[in-house]
């Protein structure tokens, strides 16, 4: 039993689409969670950068005392979940990308033409494709980066013709071409296009890993013992920058859920000030 908020982050309001599906499942969880708001994209930048903003929020989250860390970015995930393991071993860290590969593989067969879209760094990192064909090596797998969704979702341009030609962009070749039947949204942004994506692409099958994490999550919090047992308190969301977007955005994800929200800033200096704390002084 751990009373202990569940830290999630991500590089803006994208990972929120993970909290959700906690909060229904395990009512008692609660959570801090960390958008950074003020650097994102993350999907764009060099590896390093990431891998040192990731570190800064994670050292950030365990001042803060959660019992676990959830990565809800598959950038992060994709490119430096290792990294984050070693620098802070005594806590548990959780990935999205081996999840959501585990489910595409069960759900696929050699038949299907799987499609990847994500950030360049998700996509150039290969991790997606390599997990899956780690499952299955008959599956048909193509990827291509969709770098301008995540800025538009950012901004709150969804239901728009901005957003729909942004999306048709990327994928009415992409789709056509692979003969795409089932599309895995591999960044945490991306469910909340879903609706775009399955109006313009009617026939087409979509996993979303912010639900596939859930199932992680729950394994996790078993095997360390780690389920809350007490009702929820409230839940702290920390942004970079508490941008109108993101407080929209927390209102709108939560509308029907109406948990206890508290929103706080934490500038990127402060976060800064923080470095040095891991198991590994980096
Ligand atoms: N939501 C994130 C992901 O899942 C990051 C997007 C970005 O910052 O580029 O990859």
């Amino acid at each position: 039993m751990d009373n202990r908020p569940i830290g999630f982050f991500d590089s803006g309001l994208g990972g929120l689409t993970c909290v959700p599906y906690l909060m229904e499942a395990l009512p008692r969880e609660r959570i801090v969670y960390f958008g950074d708001t003020a650097r994102t994209p993350y999907g764009s930048k060099a590896i390093s950068t990431i891998r040192s903003f990731s570190f800064e929020i994670s050292d950030f989250l365990v001042e803060n005392d959660v019992k676990m860390i959830v990565i809800a970015c598959n950038t992060v995930s994709s490119v430096c979940l290792e990294d984050l393991r070693k620098r802070r071993p005594s806590i548990p860290i959780l990935g999205i990308i081996s999840p959501a590969a585990h489910a595409t593989a069960k759900l696929c067969g050699p038949k299907n033409r799987i499609g990847i879209i994500g950030t360049k760094a998700t996509i150039h990192s290969n991790a997606y494709r390599d997990k899956i064909l780690g499952y299955n090596k008959e599956l048909d797998i193509s990827q291509v980066a969709c770098p301008a969704l995540v800025p538009l979702i950012e901004e709150g341009i969804i239901e728009h013709e901005i957003m729909d030609l942004s999306i048709r962009h990327y994928l009415d070749q992409f789709i056509e071409y692979n003969g795409i039947d089932t599309l895995v949204l591999g960044c945490t942004h991306y469910p909340l296009i879903r609706r775009n994506i399955q109006r313009l692409y009617p026939g087409l099958r979509i996993v979303d890993p912010s639900r596939e994490l859930l199932r992680s999550i729950h394994d996790a919090l078993e095997r360390h013992d780690m389920f809350a047992e007490t009702a929820r308190a409230e839940n702290t969301f920390y942004a970079s920058d508490l941008s109108e977007s993101f407080v929209n955005m927390i209102r709108r994800i939560f509308e029907s859920a109406n948990p206890d929200i508290v929103f706080k800033t934490v500038s990127t200096d402060a976060l800064r000030g923080r470095r040095g704390g891991g198991s590994d002084g980096n």
